[in-house]
């Protein structure tokens, strides 16, 4: 493994040590501005958890005294690319990438690699490029066969202990996806599809549109509004008369949407699942609205990214605990993969509450 950001890191720790015993007017913060140089790209300010994201990363690596380039793209991919060439220009010493595009970002990171910049993927896998040196995220696979358990278990043909409850219902069910140019968004698709296959064959759950691959139920840029234009969509053969039973959503956003729209057709709401905890999907929760979601705890994202970015900047090896689940097509990426946990109206308070994420009173 690389560790590119050595030879940079003692050069600036030699500076820091000039300035320091030749400047006795130095300030704080003008010795501070010599620290390496962490850059950070995150996708979007758009949905809270990002914001969250950058906040953390940014916040933990500053206790450790680096300095950190904190940049948002807004869904943008060439903004993305641009900031990230920005940060190299600069001479980050190391990037934390959090993807828009899993695809897009070949040529940049090249340029990274060539000034011996590490890179790590933060939380969505980069594809098709050898210069990844790390990933931090969470078991994607398993958040798939989460969502898809909630919904069985909203349903009732699965008890709380995940057991078949012996219904065959037929429930009718939709199905969305996330965003296809987000390597995550096939990974919880293939995790929840895995779970929901037997039942589907069965007949227990019905696809009322019959759109089930993964191309037809994607949401672009994981945007609530293109769920929302797909709600209305399939709205229209869901009647006082048929009901539709449950959607599998991937992330709160989305799932916000879909409980909207069907209230707004006046229709009583289905099982709905989701991703992230955000603030309305807990109170929605809380609320006995959304059936679940799952919360994937960013502090503990952050601790690990920075305990990456610390060790490929201080010459050690970074913890990893899964060598093989992340080919992106070139490499097979070293990650260190946290677990995520099920969130429901039964368990939302020793979660998110007694966790520390949300108030008592935010979630009322
Ligand atoms: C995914 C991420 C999810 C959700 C989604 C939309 O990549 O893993 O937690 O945040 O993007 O932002």
């Amino acid at each position: 493994m690389r560790h590119r950001g050595r030879r940079r890191v003692a050069a600036t720790v030699v500076g820091l040590l000039t300035l320091v015993t030749t400047c006795t007017a130095c300030t704080a913060g003008q010795v501070a501005g010599d620290r390496p140089l962490v850059g950070v790209a995150m996708p979007t300010t758009a949905s809270e958890r990002w914001i969250a994201d950058g906040e953390n990363v940014r916040g933990q690596l500053e206790a450790l005294a680096y300095d950190v380039d904190l940049q948002y793209a807004e869904d943008d991919v060439p903004t993305q690319i641009a900031q990230l060439e920005q940060m190299i220009a600069d001479g980050a010493d190391a990037l934390v990438v959090g993807s828009i595009d899993g695809v897009a970002l070949k040529d940049v990171l090249a340029q990274a690699a060539a000034a011996d910049i590490p890179v790590i993927a933060y939380d969505r896998l980069i594809r098709e490029s050898p210069d990844v040196d790390y990933y931090a995220s969470f078991d994607n696979a398993r958040v798939g066969v989460q969502q898809a358990t909630t919904l069985l278990q909203g349903l009732g043909v699965l008890d709380a202990a995940g057991e078949p409850t012996g219904s065959t219902g037929p429930f009718t069910i939709e199905l969305f996806a996330g965003s296809a140019d987000d390597n995550n968004a096939t990974v919880f698709y293939q995790g929840a599809m895995q779970v929901l296959a037997p039942y589907l064959d069965a007949g227990t759950l019905v696809v009322g549109s019959g759109q089930t691959g993964f191309d037809q139920i994607a949401t672009e840029r994981w945007d609530p509004k293109n769920a929302t234009a797909r709600m209305a969509e399939l709205l229209p053969r869901y009647t006082a008369g048929t009901r539709l039973d449950g959607v599998l959503s991937p992330y709160d956003g989305i799932s916000i949407a879909i409980l909207d729209a069907v209230r707004a057709a006046g229709l009583p709401l289905p099982v709905v699942t989701g991703q992230d905890a955000e603030l309305a999907s807990a109170q929605s929760v809380a609320a006995g609205e959304q059936y679940a979601t799952i919360f994937k705890d960013t502090r503990q994202l952050a601790e690990v990214t920075v305990q990456m970015v610390h060790a490929l900047l201080d010459g050690g090896a970074p913890e990893v605990n899964d060598t093989t689940s992340y080919d992106n097509g070139v490499t097979v990426v070293p990650a260190y993969l946290l677990a995520p946990q099920v969130v429901t109206e039964q368990n939302y308070e020793a979660v998110l509450v007694d966790g520390g994420t949300y108030t008592a009173q935010e979630l009322s």
